[in-house]
């Protein structure tokens, strides 16, 4: 164990990160920076180019700090697995999405297990950072591991390190959120902490995998349940014609106690609408029930719904009807300065449109392209003529380049689902 911590703090270790996504690459970067070798693994050819070019294609990912690793020989991406044997590390950040029925589905995770096993050798930490269930690292991942042989704590370190990154924000990054560390064995735990010690600002051991695996669902199930609750005080709000946003305001002027939450069109990204489920699904086993974070599911993916019921009572006293006007969609991603419109509600939202006959229409400043699937026309000028051709306008993702006031110029209705528009006045404007 002591060689072993001894190779990461001499830097001597070359470090793989296996899945080069939204938290992978942060990472991989961060070490690089941190004046270590990283070998990166992707199934992508075309991320793992792009790597190697020196080019990046994450928002959070400095072009010019990849492209300097890259030169310096101190990032190299791959799609060649058996390249695991060369790595002192493995830190797994593949997906962790919901399968059909709403379940788990761990399938990345197993595949990337697959790859490593061959790999395995004396000395390897392996670290799993994608989100999921309690008991995933030692009932899915330890068997396999464990059954070439070598032993867990011994000849091999095993851990579950959450990855709480936050695309998109300023302050926090990878390395000064404080990185929570759960290892099979102490051993584990220990060496894990000592890998990340090189490099984060802030190392939090726990004392077992299954908390550093429960650490990230409660985080994110804390969102889920106070999003669902504020949303449901917005309807309620809503129904009694009191204005939620100052409300809010108000309430949040206490200094202790009271922490604000914002309504919302719905939930987006790739963590509060799935981590939940991860969860519930495994105390569900267990015999536990989860009401909170079921009740909140329901009431959070409700609002695009609410939002269409918005547009048509806006439409209706204006004497028309959703079928056949020209309705815009601002904002695709699932939240502001970003590009990413995983789980984005803005979908689901021009799916209802399209789906009541709507002629809808998108514009966001920051997303190309909607994924395969979601019709829409795509509105490249944002000019007061361009605007003034709709009957009605979302905003459902305001972006910080968002120019309001041209909007609110150009005429249509607009429902505004984030209260973007803070603070001005007019008819034309309808607020969640
Ligand atoms: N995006 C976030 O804000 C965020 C924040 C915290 C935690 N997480 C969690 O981190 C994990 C990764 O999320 P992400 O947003 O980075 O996903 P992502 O889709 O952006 O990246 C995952 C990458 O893994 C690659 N991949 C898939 N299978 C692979 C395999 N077998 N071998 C190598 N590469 C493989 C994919 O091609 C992709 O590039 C998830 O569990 C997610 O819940 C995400």
């Amino acid at each position: 164990m002591q060689d072993v911590c001894r190779r990461f703090e001499e830097k001597q270790a070359l470090l793989g990160v296996l899945g080069l996504g939204y938290v992978g690459l942060p990472l991989a970067v961060s070490y690089a920076k941190a004046g270590f070798k990283v070998l990166g693994f992707e199934v992508d050819q075309t991320k793992a180019d792009a790597i190697n070019r020196g080019e990046s294609y994450i928002i959070d990912v400095d072009a010019q700090e990849l492209a300097a690793a890259v030169a310096a020989g101190t990032l190299e991406a791959t799609t060649d697995f058996e390249r695991l044997s060369e790595v002192d590390s493995v830190n797994i950040c593949v997906p962790t999405p919901l399968g059909k029925t709403r379940d788990p589905d761990i399938s990345y995770i197993q595949s990337a297990v697959a790859s490593i096993v061959p790999a395995l050798h004396k000395g390897m930490v392996v670290i799993l950072e994608s989100t999921t269930y309690p008991g995933t690292t030692e009932e899915v991942i330890l068997p396999e591991l464990a059954a070439t042989g070598l032993e867990v704590g011994r000849d091999f370190f095993l851990a579950f390190s959450p990855e709480r990154v936050d695309p998109g924000n300023a302050t926090y990054n990878t390395v000064n959120i404080p990185k929570v560390v759960g290892g099979v064995t102490d051993a584990c735990t220990e060496v894990a902490s000592c890998l990340y010690g090189q490099v984060m600002d802030t190392v939090v051991p726990v004392s077992s995998v299954r908390v550093a695996e429960t650490v990230k669902l409660l985080e994110n199930t804390f969102r889920s349940v106070n999003i669902g609750l504020v949303n449901e005080i917005a309807l309620m709000c809503s129904a009694m014609d009191i204005d939620v946003w100052e409300v809010i305001d108000g309430a949040a002027t206490k200094p202790f106690g009271f922490m604000p939450f914002y309504p919302g069109p719905g939930l987006g990204g790739h963590c509060i609408p799935i981590d939940p489920f991860y969860l519930s699904w495994k105390a569900k086993q267990a015999g536990s029930e989860a009401r909170f974070i079921d009740l909140a599911g329901q009431v959070n993916s409700f609002m695009p719904r609410h939002v269409l019921n918005l547009v048509t009572e806006a439409l209706n006293q204006r004497e028309k009807s959703v079928k056949g006007s020209r309705v815009l969609v601002v904002g695709v991603a699932y939240k502001p300065g970003i590009d990413d419109v995983r789980e984005s509600p803005a979908l689901d939202i021009l799916e209802l449109l399209t789906g009541r006959g709507a002629r809808a229409a998108w514009y966001d400043s920051h997303v190309p392209a909607l994924p395969a699937g979601i019709s829409g026309e795509k509105l490249t000028e944002w000019t007061t003529g361009s605007l003034g051709d709709f009957d009605a306008v979302v905003v459902v993702t305001p972006h910080p380049d968002l120019d309001h006031d041209l909007l609110l110029a150009a005429g249509p209705v607009v429902i505004d689902t984030r209260n973007a528009l803070k603070g001005k006045t007019g008819d034309n404007i309808v607020r969640l």
